[in-house]
């Protein structure tokens, strides 16, 4: 490993640290055509905190202990596309470019990912996608299609072309090499942009993709009424979430062979709910048969009209997760999903979740709005330019059912495996035992989650980047894909690690590899189950 950290700071150090023009709005602008324009540019001392402008709501965070760089933020106006991005140029250039990406419907500038990208030297990019708003606020779709295509994918790849121009500028210096890093919508915006601009990026790592937006958001809709409304006899209470989560723990902690709060195998557990079922001997933290029937639809795939798959469900582990879509307060399904049918299907408002149906499907099966949908399963012509790919899920996400990352990797090898591709070659995809969306995990599971994916920094600390103690390409997925990329060297496992506390004075509690799937993660037997070295890859 120490080679390989050798290798990367020589190639490193062949990019030029003088920059070719200054950091100031007027020179900066030399870079672009008329249809770009240079709001700003600040240069920032290191250890700076770059405080977020008041305008950008969905990511209000202001990244702190920065490397010194310079802060750009640029607007563009290209006939029906409308959109912002930001630029970190950091004065100890690593010679690369990072672009990173956004979560839900959010438009905005994700200044707090681009810190933590900028820990490691990179140029770093974020694109505002279009607009701006709160994750879960889609009202700014509606009949806005020029938005809505920025949105899918036009502003991620302008953006990446013009920041790519400016960073080229002001170091007056080729960029060594380009890479992607994004969780959820970021997922989706990195596949859908290495499906249409293979170009782009020499190497994408997607958390979490919300990669199948046109089913998605629909089931989102669809799973949030399975408890609704809250007042039917039907009704899952949230608090009784912990419960079930308890009783899934109870029955599948075992299944993978070791108990140790992880549920890492959640498909070989026979789960019975019937242990949940309250009866005169049992009458707390247990569900009705009503009760029941929502729970086992929460965990069906949604297969409607002639029996076609239309969602996987959530996978058992995910509980501690279910507020958001199952357990929110408003009496109605998450807005992610009905945003989606309302205002980028353009049924409006008065569409509510009691009229779901098929036709909801169809409707955006045919329509697709923004080409959002990452189901180009066809991923040769990023193969071909020498891509590679890693793709992650946690397996206790709440938000994304763990099974659409399974399903789209199964896709993509049903499209390239009979045309003689070996995926490994280029696309390795790990689950993540206990991880929920993107970061984190329960405290009660404490599952190895953090190998600094997208948005896994700032939920370990603010001024955090990498991983702390442990940066090197088996511990950190970004320099897992750099070392990949090159120096040919692909990752067999990645190891997470598990701080106590989740904060970086305390101590490790735990590491474990991830698997390459289909791989899974078996305990040797011997020793002690929080190392790493005892658990292999089957
Ligand atoms: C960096 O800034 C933080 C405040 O954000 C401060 O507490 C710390 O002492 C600074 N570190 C150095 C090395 O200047
Ligand atoms: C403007 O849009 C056109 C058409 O989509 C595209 O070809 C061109 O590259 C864009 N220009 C910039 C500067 O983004
Ligand atoms: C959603 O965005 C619209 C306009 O874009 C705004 O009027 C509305 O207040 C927002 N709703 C929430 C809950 O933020
Ligand atoms: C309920 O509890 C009582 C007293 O502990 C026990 O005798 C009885 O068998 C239990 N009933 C069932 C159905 O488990
Ligand atoms: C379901 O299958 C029937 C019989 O093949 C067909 O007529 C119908 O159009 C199908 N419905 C949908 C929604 O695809
Ligand atoms: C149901 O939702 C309504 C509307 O948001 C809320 O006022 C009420 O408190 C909720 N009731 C329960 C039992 O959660
Ligand atoms: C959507 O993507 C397809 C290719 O996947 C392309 O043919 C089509 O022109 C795109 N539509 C828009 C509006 O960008
Ligand atoms: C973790 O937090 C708990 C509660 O705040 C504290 O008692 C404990 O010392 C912390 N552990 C470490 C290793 O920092």
């Amino acid at each position: 490993m120490k080679t390989t950290q050798t290798r990367l700071a020589a190639v490193a150090a062949l990019a030029s640290s003088v920059t070719a023009i200054d950091c100031s709005k007027d020179s900066l602008q030399s870079a672009f055509s008329s249809l770009a324009t240079v709001d700003f540019a600040t240069w920032m001392p290191a250890n700076s905190t770059f405080t977020v402008p008041k305008a950008d709501i969905a990511y209000p965070t202001s990244p702190t202990q920065l490397r010194a760089a310079c802060a750009v933020q640029v607007s563009v106006k290209n006939g029906t596309s409308n959109y912002g991005f930001g630029v970190f140029l950091p004065d100890d250039w690593n010679g690369r470019f990072l672009a990173v990406g956004n979560g839900g419907f959010a438009g905005g500038i994700n200044w707090l990912d681009m810190g933590a990208g900028l820990g490691y030297g990179f140029a770093v990019m974020s694109t505002d996608t279009g607009h701006n708003s709160l994750n879960n606020n889609g009202t700014w779709a509606y009949h806005n299609e020029g938005a809505v295509l920025d949105w899918g994918y036009r502003a991620m790849h302008g953006s990446t072309v013009l920041a790519k121009q400016l960073t080229t500028a002001y170091y007056a210096n080729d960029i060594l090499y380009s890479y992607y890093s994004g969780c959820s919508t970021g997922g989706r915006q990195g596949l859908r942009n290495l499906q249409l601009y293979p170009e782009d990026f020499d190497g994408v790592v997607a958390g979490a993709p919300a990669w199948w937006t046109n089913h998605l958001q629909p089931w989102t809709s669809k799973v949030g009424s399975y408890n609704l409304p809250n007042t039917s006899a039907h009704h899952i209470p949230p608090s009784l979430f912990p419960a079930i989560g308890a009783e899934v723990m109870r029955q599948c902690d075992g299944a993978d062979g070791v108990i140790d709060t992880i549920v890492s195998d959640p498909n070989a557990c026979d789960f019975n709910p019937d242990y949940l079922l309250c009866t005169p001997n049992k009458t707390t933290s247990c569900l009705t048969p009503v009760q029941l029937n929502t729970l086992h639809q929460i965990y069906s795939d949604y297969v409607d009209t002639n029996q076609t798959f239309v969602f996987p469900h959530l996978w058992l582990g995910s509980e501690a997760q279910w507020i958001p879509l199952l357990g929110g307060t408003s009496n109605t399904p998450n807005n992610l999903g009905p945003h989606y049918i309302q205002y980028f299907l353009n049924r409006g408002p008065s569409w509510q979740w009691q009229d779901f149906d098929y036709g909801v499907i169809q409707q955006a099966d045919a329509t697709d709005p923004g080409n959002a949908t990452a189901d180009d399963f066809d991923l040769s012509p990023f193969l071909a330019r020498g891509g590679k790919l890693l793709h992650y899920h946690g397996m206790s996400d709440g938000l994304i059912p763990t099974g659409s990352s399974v399903y789209l990797h199964s896709q993509i090898l049903r499209t390239l495996a009979p045309k003689g591709i070996n995926l490994d070659s280029f696309y390795r995809f790990f689950l993540v035992p206990g991880m929920q969306h993107c970061t984190a995990t329960p405290s009660n599971i404490n599952a190895p989650w953090y190998f600094a994916g997208a948005n896994q920094a700032a939920t370990l600390g603010s001024g955090v980047s990498g991983v702390p103690g442990f940066r090197d390409a088996k511990h950190d997925i970004l320099l897992a894909v750099m070392q990949w990329v090159e120096m040919g060297v692909a990752p067999e496992e990645i190891v997470a690690t598990k701080w106590v506390n989740d904060t970086l004075q305390d101590k490790v509690l735990r590491q474990r590899p991830l698997c390459m799937w289909p791989k899974k993660q078996k305990w040797s037997g011997e020793g002690d189950v929080n190392d790493a070295d005892t658990w292999s890859c089957q």
